[in-house]
Parts: C-alpha cells; sequence; structure tokens
C-alpha cells in the first residue's frame, strides 16, 4: 500500500498531466489517425491548434529539468526530415481545417540553422492551412537568433517570441554552462521589439551562484527592456537537472534565498505597472499572453502534437505522446502511447488544470454545457471542509486552489477518476 502511496503522491501534478503518463499504454498510428479522423468529422466547427517540439540544445545547462539533447546539424537534419513524414502522414486530415495556433517549443527550437528554418516553416504552411492572423508563438534562446532569423519568424507571422534569459549575471550563467552575451541580447531584444507583435522574457529565481543584490539588479534591468511579458519561475531543483545529478544540495537556506528572490520580483514586478496572470506571468497586454496555454488550459482545444515526446490532445476522446524513447531514427523506430477518456474525465482534467489558477464558472459551462458547482459541488465541499480559508479563493465568477497546501493524495482520490485510481494500482501493484 505504501508503494501505492507514494506514486500517488508523486504523479500529482507531474507535468500538469491529468490523465497522468503513468497509465498510458501502447496505440498503433493507424489507430490515432482513425480518432483524429471521426474527430474532425464530428467537431466541424473545434478549434485545433498545432505543437512543434524541437528537443535540441547547444548545451545542457546545470540547471534545467527538460528532456534536451546536445546534438550535431546532421541529426537535426534527420529529425526534421521524420518530423516532416509524420506531418505528412496525418497532414491529410487537417486539409479542410483552419488551424488556429501555433507553437514552437521545448529545447531550443532557434537552434535551426536559418537554412532548415526557412525550409521547415514553408513545408508546414504548405501542408495545413492557418487562420488569418494565427496566433504564433516561438520560443528562443538569444544567442541563437541574428536579424536574418528574426526577419524569417517574421515572415511567417510569428506573433510572440518567447526569449529564454534566466539570468543576465554572468558567472551565473558561465558556471551554468550557459553562453549568453549580454551586450548581444540587448541588440536582439531591439531588434524584436520592432519586427515583432509581442516579446515575453523567462527568468528565474535561485540559479547557482545568484546572489539575492545580483538578482535584483539585474531584474530591474529585464524591466527596465520592457518585455511585453515577463515569465518569472523559481528553480526547481528536480532530479532531472543536472545540478542534482551533480549530488549538489540543496538546502533551507537556498530554498529561503529563493522566496525571497521570488517574493521580491513579484513585488518589483507589480509596481512596474504590469498585473499577474496565469502561470506566473506578469504581463502589460492580454494580447501578449501565450494563446496555446490559453488554448490548452482555459479553452480546452485539441491539438495535433509533432514529434518525439510531443503531446496531442484530442477532446473528449484520448491523449497521446509521440515516441517516448529517442533514438536517431525516430520515424521508423515510432512508438505512441496513449489514454482514452470518456467526458467525466475531460472535466476532472480542464478542472485540475484551470484550478491552479482560477477556473471561471462562466467558461465551464461554455465549455461543457453544465454548471461548474453542479458537477463539482460535493467535491468542493470535502476540500473545504478539510481545508477551508487555507486552500479555496472563491467569488461569483470564479474558483482558485492553492495546490501548495493541500496534500496531493487527497486532492487525487477527489479529483482522479475511479477508472485512472484503479489503473494506477492495477500498475503499481495493489488491487485493494
Ligand atoms: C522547456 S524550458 C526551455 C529553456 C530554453 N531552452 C532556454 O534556453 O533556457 C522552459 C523554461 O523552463 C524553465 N526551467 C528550466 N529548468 C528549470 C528548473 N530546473 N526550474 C525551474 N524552471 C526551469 C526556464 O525558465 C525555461 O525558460
Ligand atoms: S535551459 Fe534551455 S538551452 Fe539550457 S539545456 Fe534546458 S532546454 Fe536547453
Amino acid at each position: 500500500m505504501n508503494k501505492t502511496l507514494n506514486i500517488f503522491r508523486k504523479i500529482l501534478w507531474r507535468d500538469n498531466m491529468y490523465p497522468p503518463m503513468e497509465i498510458y499504454f501502447p496505440i498503433k498510428k493507424k489507430e490515432i489517425y482513425s480518432y483524429w479522423n471521426d474527430y474532425i468529422e464530428s467537431w466541424v466547427d473545434n478549434k485545433i491548434w498545432l505543437y512543434i517540439h524541437i528537443p535540441f540544445c547547444r548545451t545542457k545547462c546545470n540547471f534545467c529539468h527538460c528532456n534536451s539533447l546536445i546534438a550535431s546539424n546532421e541529426k537535426i537534419n534527420a529529425y526534421l526530415n521524420d518530423l516532416k513524414k509524420e506531418i505528412l502522414y496525418f497532414s491529410p486530415l487537417f486539409k479542410n481545417k483552419k488551424i488556429s495556433n501555433i507553437y514552437f517549443w521545448w529545447g531550443t527550437p532557434s537552434i535551426l540553422s536559418n537554412t532548415q528554418l526557412k525550409d521547415f516553416l514553408w513545408f508546414l504552411f504548405w501542408e495545413f492551412n492557418f487562420m488569418i492572423k494565427v496566433p504564433f508563438c516561438f520560443e528562443a534562446m538569444p544567442e541563437t537568433l541574428d536579424y536574418e532569423k528574426i526577419d524569417i519568424l517574421k515572415n511567417f507571422w510569428v506573433s510572440r517570441l518567447s526569449l529564454w534569459v534566466q539570468s543576465l549575471n554572468s558567472w551565473v550563467l558561465v558556471n551554468n554552462n550557459r553562453i549568453q552575451d549580454e551586450n548581444n541580447l540587448y541588440e536582439i531584444i531591439y531588434y524584436v521589439k520592432n519586427n515583432i507583435d509581442f516579446l515575453n522574457i523567462d527568468i528565474v529565481c535561485w540559479l547557482e551562484w545568484e546572489t539575492f543584490e545580483s538578482f535584483s539588479t539585474w531584474l530591474k534591468k529585464i524591466i527596465l527592456l520592457n518585455p511585453d511579458i515577463i515569465h518569472l519561475y523559481r528553480f526547481n531543483p528536480s532530479e532531472t537537472t543536472n545540478f542534482s545529478k551533480l549530488w549538489k544540495k540543496y538546502t533551507q537556506y537556498d530554498i529561503d534565498l529563493r522566496e525571497k528572490m521570488y517574493q521580491y520580483g513579484i513585488k518589483i514586478l507589480l509596481k512596474s505597472w504590469r498585473k499577474k496572470l496565469r502561470n506566473d506571468d506578469f504581463w502589460f497586454s492580454m494580447d501578449a499572453r501565450n494563446m496555446t496555454i490559453v488554448e490548452r488550459i482555459e479553452n480546452a482545444s485539441s491539438n495535433i502534437g509533432f514529434w518525439y515526446t510531443a503531446r496531442s490532445n484530442i477532446f473528449w476522446k484520448i491523449s497521446y505522446v509521440n515516441s517516448w524513447v529517442y533514438n536517431e531514427n525516430i520515424y521508423t523506430n515510432s512508438s505512441y502511447i496513449w489514454y482514452s477518456y470518456d467526458l467525466i474525465e475531460e472535466k476532472h482534467r480542464y478542472v485540475l488544470q484551470n484550478l491552479i489558477d482560477w477556473l471561471s464558472f462562466k467558461q465551464y459551462k461554455n465549455i461543457f454545457w453544465s454548471d461548474f458547482l453542479c458537477d463539482y459541488g460535493n467535491k468542493i465541499k470535502i476540500l473545504i471542509n478539510k481545508f477551508w480559508k487555507e486552500c479555496i479563493i472563491v467569488s461569483d465568477e470564479e474558483i482558485k486552489i492553492n495546490f501548495e497546501k493541500i496534500d496531493n493524495i487527497i486532492l487525487n482520490t477527489i479529483f482522479f477518476s475511479r477508472n485512472v485510481m484503479n489503473k494506477i494500482k492495477e500498475k503499481y501493484g495493489n488491487k485493494s
């Protein structure tokens, strides 16, 4: 039983995924194809967004918890070829659909050379139809950008460029195995602001070697650069980071310092007339939000994701992930894992994803044609009885739960469906 409890404890909110990936199982590509086919035929008006996963990076930063890979140019070319083959398999399904959103993410999409990028974007725009003024979000590491690459992105209607800056402290960057030149960064930011609609900057508080003084100094510099959105992360020393693999210690002193930086960051960002949005974003303009996150979380729209480890979701039908284990010829060795679910589980997915920020009652009704409090009133009552005030904030329009203050197991038992719970118990050997 303890083993199962530990699993429950661990899997809640890993990657914000519900149902948790631990209970996915293999599926054939042609079955996924037919699920998409059914969905597209039966839900003519529904939005679908497109996700492109580029797993490669130039170096592995010590703080990074992402499943990213270092690659030569040949490997990247091979990956792009596989990616295209995979897209060609599915794209005929979408011929009469207008894609509502594009997102390039993960390792470093901007690692693609200018030629690779142009070629791939041409291919993508040939294979899919996009809405006019489709929100197009591209994530980039500043050192991999030049003016020509930014022009290419602009010419393919990238509307939001997200720059991963992380820190401006060069000692911190070098010691985290990250290449970034501050002067080059300013030039890139200036050019992006003149050419792309919206600029986001990602930063992290408490990277190894950071001091409170340096953090507060460079944060003010970032604010003066005036990006449309700033995304502030707390460093998470998870076991997937090189930081943890190198057996570095993350002490209570570090946790307290990180919190001090984080709270200071929030204060300064709010003082700069920004508003706090979901997901630790601080913004000036709602239009600058990452619309993919809005589609994924607030609107529960379906998405097709390509390729290695990319996640896809067909509303009220299935979630699946592409080839979990990377090898250099993923196309011929591809595999898929999936989980299929009914409306109840789709609602659980929605609720768990949204309660972490704010769940809007009106939006819930728009999506599920039913009332949130009718569907979830009993569960909320259980939470209120156990944790009232500490964890739930309710207004006439919205509800939010402070997940940090709730025991994972209690949340799992309240919000995970019976089916999911049983599958987890089956898999981890406890059928009690
Ligand atoms: C998928 S990562 C991509 C990072 C990007 N390639 C870059 O050059 O930094 C997205 C974001 O996760 C954040 N991140 C990465 N490792 C983290 C960690 N261990 N704790 C907290 N945030 C982290 C970083 O701020 C980063 O911008
Ligand atoms: S932080 Fe970004 S560039 Fe560094 S290893 Fe992670 S994904 Fe790659």
